[in-house]
């Protein structure tokens, strides 16, 4: 189904044709959802705009349009208002035959994109050997996110975990795994060196305070990069401890991603800063080789460049993302590709995007966006940190989410008199627990930092997951205590919208498709979540002015389908956040 707003922007758009001519045929007739509901339910605010090229009064050019517009079957008689806005409201008979054609539709009418394409979501991406931190797992939430909506859409999407695998680090991680574990490349299948970010700060220990071992870490890194078959295996080797603990998470979270590291990339470095010279964009700079862009500088108001290959011939961050951006588009057909990292990163990404731009590999149609995000404060507002102030590891982080929800649910159950079993309340507490980590976090504006509380985040009356799982479940008891099988609804039955909570919600309803186009061009899965929270909530207004099991027929399998729609389209946007909902908690 075209949805509501994209029916009305071509009826609008033929109508500006037919009342001022064809050269209008491009101007966006600028339709949108009203901001008031005393302006109906949509607004046509392209007249004004148009005075000054027509020469008349935008009241007047209103009038015009709406003497050509065909819209009759959709909305009440169109009406002008202030300045020149057109106004319209949807007719009920109208909403109720859409509601119709969406009933036996598992996509609720949301359309497939008309061009899918070929995206990368790069997310998540931590560092080997170090800590997968709180900044991670936004990445991960919110990257997973735009992946599952993307995909949802149609388009082919390529998920790509671009972990920090390389650097001279390496040196110092295989000198120390050869001192502490001498047989670890004999016995490769029986090594577990445990906490590795320990392991990382031992190292690192060693590394600062012995001149000798400091030695042996750099003849390492040297061998590791020349591919010496030994150093390999023990990269390799850490590689594979790191990745086994990121893998704890991804399954906790039911997080799906192609590991593509930046060691994928090492072949390619030369080649992108030789192709920068030959274009003659290179230049030397305290002995490294650099690129200036425009816009950029430093502190003292000096041009800035972005460093390709160091003093020493190593080459960094840059250089990897650059071969990573020709390789994405090159060879994986990236017509879009998005980066979701922290807000910190964000000159990273200009200075990055800029370069490519000035070395022409950026091809049209092809757009490099950065998504980035705020930071995730402690309820004191300072750092995330555990009471003894050292960081949180996100596997407590998440055990704490789920105990947290374990007691309230054993609350609530003390207070409903209701008794049920262990394995009931494990269950419900993780689904609850993890569910309010992903949607405290998409749910906030991303590029906001946002304080991290358990008890906001499962609080059952705010905008959380437990409210919307919670709302979804009181649906679901609907059709138990009725015995109805919401699938066996008759798809043709007379909906009724006679009163007010019953159209507003059905208007509701109708706008998951505009909301989900609008969350794949803007990134912002939050507004995903305010509509499913403002759903939840038009549904409960409903639910309250509007007995649904106690009507008689025909209105009561009417409002049958209204609770069924709702519960449909909270499952499907929740699933589109990585949220799960439960039949019952
Ligand atoms: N590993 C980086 C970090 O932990 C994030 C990588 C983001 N992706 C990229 N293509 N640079 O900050």
């Amino acid at each position: 189904m075209i949805s509501i707003q994209e029916q009305l922007k071509q009826k609008f758009s033929q109508a500006l044709v037919s009342a001022f001519g064809s050269q209008y045929s491009n101007t966006d007739p600028v339709v949108v959802a009203a901001s008031n509901p005393r302006f109906g339910d949509y607004q046509c605010n392209v007249a004004l705009s148009l005075a000054k090229p027509l020469q008349q009064k935008p009241r007047d050019i209103a009038q015009q349009i709406i003497d050509r517009v065909d819209v009759g079957v959709m909305c009440e008689t169109p009406e002008i208002a202030g300045p020149g806005f057109i106004n319209l409201t949807l007719k009920p008979d109208y909403l109720a035959a859409q509601l119709n054609s969406i009933q036996s539709d598992p996509r609720l009418g949301v359309e497939q994109a008309e061009e899918p394409q070929r995206e990368i979501v790069d997310f998540s991406s931590p560092n080997i050997a170090k800590e997968m931190h709180v900044g991670h797992l936004r990445s991960t939430i919110i990257g997973d996110s735009i992946a599952r909506i993307l995909e949802f859409r149609g388009h082919d999407v390529l998920r790509l975990n671009h972990v920090g695998d390389w650097g001279t680090q390496f040196g110092m991680l295989i000198a120390y795994l050869r001192e502490v574990y001498p047989d670890a490349l004999v016995a490769a299948d029986a090594l577990d060196i445990g906490d590795l970010v320990a392991f990382y700060r031992k190292a690192k220990v060693r590394f600062d305070e012995d001149t000798e071992f400091k030695e042996i870490a750099r003849q390492e890194v040297v061998k590791l990069q020349a591919g010496d078959e030994d150093s390999r295996k023990a990269w390799q080797l850490l590689c594979e401890q790191s990745r086994r603990e990121f893998q704890v998470i991804y399954d906790r979270l039911d997080i799906q991603l192609e590991e593509r590291g930046e060691s994928f990339y090492n072949p390619l470095l030369q080649g992108v800063v030789e192709d920068l010279a030959e274009l003659g964009i290179l230049e030397e700079n305290e002995g490294a080789q650099c690129v200036f862009v425009e816009g950029f500088t430093n502190k003292s108001g000096d041009p800035l460049p972005l460093i390709v290959q160091k003093s020493n011939g190593g080459y960094n961050y840059a250089t990897t993302d650059l071969a990573a951006l020709r390789y994405r588009i090159q060879n994986d057909g990236a017509k879009r590709i998005i980066y979701v990292t922290d807000a910190g990163q964000a000159n990273h990404f200009a200075q990055v995007f800029k370069v490519a731009k000035k070395a022409g590999w950026l091809p049209d149609g092809v757009e490099i966006v950065h998504v980035p995000f705020g930071l995730v404060l402690g309820e004191d507002g300072g750092k995330i940190k555990t009471r003894s102030g050292e960081s949180v590891r996100l596997r407590d982080l998440l055990d704490e989410a789920i105990s947290h929800a374990y007691s309230d649910l054993e609350t609530r159950l003390q207070t409903e008199q209701r008794e049920e079993t262990e394995a009931f309340k494990k269950e419900v507490a993780t689904a609850i627990g993890i569910s309010a980590v992903k949607y405290a976090d998409l749910s906030q504006n991303r590029v906001s930092n946002y304080i991290f509380s358990y008890d906001r985040m499962l609080d059952l009356k705010g905008n959380t997951a437990p409210y919307l799982i919670y709302a979804y479940a009181r649906i679901k008891s609907i059709s138990r205590k009725g015995e109805v099988d919401f699938d066996k609804l008759d798809s043709n039955a007379k909906i009724m919208l006679d009163t007010e909570q019953e159209l507003i919600l059905a208007k509701h309803l109708l706008q998951l498709g505009e909301t989900l186009a609008e969350v794949e061009r803007e990134l912002l899965p939050n507004r995903l979540c305010q509509y499913l929270f403002e759903l939840s909530q038009k549904f409960n207004q409903f639910f309250e002015n509007c007995p649904v099991l106690k009507s008689e027929e025909p209105l009561r399998t009417s409002r049958l389908i209204l609770c069924d729609l709702t519960a449909r389209t909270l499952k499907l946007g929740l699933s589109l956040l990585g949220i799960p909902v439960l039949e019952r908690m």
